[in-house]
């Protein structure tokens, strides 16, 4: 069995897809897995996913993004195709956890570890990236990055050349809060939006998006120094950077809201928005208050999770 994580976007989303600085994190505790076992009844790979809803034989489903991605890889190593593949994850679908890529990156592994090879965490990011793409247009990148590297990465697009990938410094140990919408909301839908109002009115957007990368930057150094509070506050101005982007929600504002007159040191929405996901930067200790605070603002889950001290280095590159 190979497992990959969930992620979260700490600051940067959208403005990301314009070729400014990101910064993500991965969720060691919440996990996708998959497991292959072998199946002589068909000559075709099936996938076997009960919380996605379906199992079905990659010839049958060919334009889906996991056909074509188990399809691809075992072409590329050698694998024989008479597998079934099971996916199970404990991440939410739809709600900017990065669900699409662990589930991607874990079923990799697996294949990986059944042809005996390994890859560096960069190209299976690549592998992933196809897949990705089926899901949402245009990613640019990060989640498939974060969930393979499983480090904290500072993610930059540019032009005619890969994306910078760095290590992030993560000096204190961070306590979020992640409160659930329950609302799914599929990335490419607000990616779109934004895509349309750049083009309607690109000096304001861009203008934005500058603004967005100036609090990254600032966030680097929070996290590097260990000033939470400093961060607490850059995450509430990404918050508000977002809404004038246009792709919060009543529901996000209501619970990024009640997060902070509950204590949080900071709340923004994470991901693409419009629904999915927020998260609370919290001291410790007022953890379990801001998740009572955000059920009751209707937060339909609630998640408190904990990111470990990083070095500013890839061990495993
Ligand atoms: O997959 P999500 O919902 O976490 O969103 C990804 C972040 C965006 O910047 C909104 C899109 C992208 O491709 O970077």
């Amino acid at each position: 069995m190979a497992t990959a994580p969930a992620k979260l976007i700490l600051c940067g989303e959208h403005a990301v897809v314009y070729g400014r600085p990101a910064i993500a994190l991965p969720l060691a505790d919440v996990r996708a897995t998959a497991t292959v076992t072998a199946n002589y009844s068909t000559n075709e790979s099936i996938i076997n996913a009960p919380d996605l809803g379906g199992r079905w034989s990659i010839a049958e489903r060919p334009d889906d993004p996991l056909s074509g991605l188990v399809k691809t890889v075992i072409e590329r190593f050698g694998i024989s195709p008479q597998i079934e593949i099971t996916i199970r994850s404990a991440i939410p679908i739809a709600s900017g956890m990065g669900s699409g890529a662990a589930i991607a990156t874990a079923i990799v592994r697996e294949l990986l570890a059944l042809s005996g090879q390994t890859l560096p965490p960069a190209v299976i990011a690549g592998l992933v990236y196809e897949s990705e793409r089926g899901y949402h247009g245009t990613p640019s990148g990060i989640d498939n990055t974060v969930v393979a590297f499983e480090q904290p990465i500072w993610f930059q697009r540019r032009p005619n050349l890969p994306p910078l990938i760095e290590p992030v410094a993560i000096n204190v140990p961070l306590t979020f809060v992640v409160g659930d919408t329950g609302i799914r909301s599929p990335t490419r839908l607000p990616v779109g939006a934004v895509r349309e109002r750049w083009q309607a009115d690109p000096v304001r957007y861009e203008a934005l998006f500058d603004q967005v990368a100036a609090l990254v930057v600032a966030a680097r150094e929070a996290l590097a120094t260990g000033d939470v509070p400093a961060l607490g506050h850059l995450l509430n101005t990404n918050h508000e950077l977002l809404r004038e982007i246009g792709v919060s929600s009543t529901e996000l504002d209501q619970l990024t809201a009640a997060a902070c007159a509950a204590g949080a040191l900071g709340a923004k929405l994470a991901g693409g928005g419009w629904g999915g996901v927020m998260i609370a930067l919290t001291t410790p200790d007022r953890a379990t208050d801001i998740a009572t605070a955000l059920r009751a603002a209707g937060a339909t889950n609630t998640l408190v999770t904990t990111i470990a001290p990083a070095a500013a280095f890839f061990p495993d590159r």
